[in-house]
């Protein structure tokens, strides 16, 4: 497995709407290789078009530092239902370095997923865990965590992540 580049926004790739994943045998090279890149990162999700891969899998470990680490990887997830009660989290995004935004959600969300080994999973999903699957699951969709915020803030965050990249591309 490998630690793969991690695009930066703004960038077409992450605007776009993902395929469903293929049978799970097929994507467990990316699923390891997206494991690695986010724990490099440090990161708690990450999502298949982050890597460059327009597929609908996304990996995450929202346990904590203090606790064992308890990675997953969702294959083709589906939020089946999601709680009227809402819960205000800061955001950041790996693709979105160094910006961090408050974003509402709903607090809780049922999920079902195919595991890496073709099981079909559902789970209810709360707190940080809840922010984190819904955060990823909007990048299978094209959409970021700035997508939830003010028009200003967001042109800003923009504006801010171009500078990044014309910097970075001349280092
Ligand atoms: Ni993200």
């Amino acid at each position: 497995m490998s630690v793969l580049p991690i695009l930066i926004h703004p960038d077409p790739r992450l605007k776009k709407v993902c395929d469903p994943a293929p049978e799970p045998g097929a994507v467990s090279g990316l699923i390891a290789d997206m494991l690695a890149t986010m724990y490099d990162a440090p990161g708690i999700g990450l999502a298949a078009p982050q890597v460059g891969a327009n597929t609908r899998v996304v990996v995450m470990d929202c346990a904590g530092k203090e606790a064992p680490p308890e990675p997953m990887a969702l294959i083709n997830p589906e939020i089946l239902w999601s709680s009227e009660e809402t819960n205000e989290h800061e955001e950041g995004c790996l693709s979105i370095p160094d910006q961090f935004a408050f974003v509402t959600r709903p607090a809780a969300v049922r999920v079902r997923w195919t595991t890496p080994e073709g099981a079909e999973a559902e789970r209810l999903f709360d707190g940080l865990w809840a922010t984190c699957v819904q955060h990823e699951i909007d990048h299978l969709n094209g959409k970021l965590f700035i997508d939830h915020i003010g028009a200003v803030r967001r042109q800003l965050i923009t504006q801010k992540m171009k500078k990044l990249k014309r910097e970075r591309a001349k280092a």
